[in-house]
């Protein structure tokens, strides 16, 4: 197996989706964490001084708590992620920036309360090596399917490919 699905999701709608999509097309998949678990009150952004918002403008340094022993293994590699603030959160950039992304095929996807990942793509692309190949925010089973389907013809999963 070559395909890994990571994901971040504190409140478990991104979750959902990467755990179907890793079924789907029959990855592995690994879930991003903060040494730091968030709390309800750490991601109520109507409060200035709640943790989310004091990592926006300190976006930096936010630990993982585990790192993917056999991370050389995948050729591809999903990453997951709530949509925050238009752009991914400051934990993805402390995930990305912990491994080597030289030739592998990155593929993002997010879900939101409605804004689109483009912000985020162009983010991560000034920060992994690899190449990121397609980015997309999911919503449910239907589109999930369809978007396998589209990537399905840009890249093998099947075993049968090489
Ligand atoms: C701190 C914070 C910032 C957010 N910023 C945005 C945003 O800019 N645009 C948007 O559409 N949704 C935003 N959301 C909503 C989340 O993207 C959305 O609820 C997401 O599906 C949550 O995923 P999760 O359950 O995997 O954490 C934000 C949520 C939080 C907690």
């Amino acid at each position: 197996m070559d395909i890994l699905v990571t994901y971040f999701s504190p409140t478990g709608t991104t979750k959902a989706i990467a755990r179907e999509l890793a079924d789907q097309i029959k990855a592995d998949y690994f879930e991003i964490q903060p040494e730091k678990p968030y709390t309800a009150a750490d991601l109520n952004w109507k409060n200035p001084l709640a943790r989310c918002n004091r990592e926006k403008v300190f976006n930096r340094g936010i630990a993982c708590r585990e790192k993917i022993g056999n991370f050389s293994d995948y050729e591809i590699v999903f990453i997951g992620f709530p949509i925050w603030y238009y752009q991914e959160p400051g934990i993805i950039d402390s995930f990305v920036e912990g491994y080597d992304w030289t030739g592998k095929k990155i593929i993002l996807f997010a879900t939101s309360g409605g804004s689109d990942i483009q912000r985020a793509r162009k983010s991560l692309e000034d920060k992994i090596q690899g190449k990121i190949i397609a980015a997309k925010v999911l919503s449910g089973s239907a589109e999930i399917e369809e978007w396998v389907d589209r990537l399905d013809r840009i890249l093998d999963f099947g075993e049968e490919n090489q």
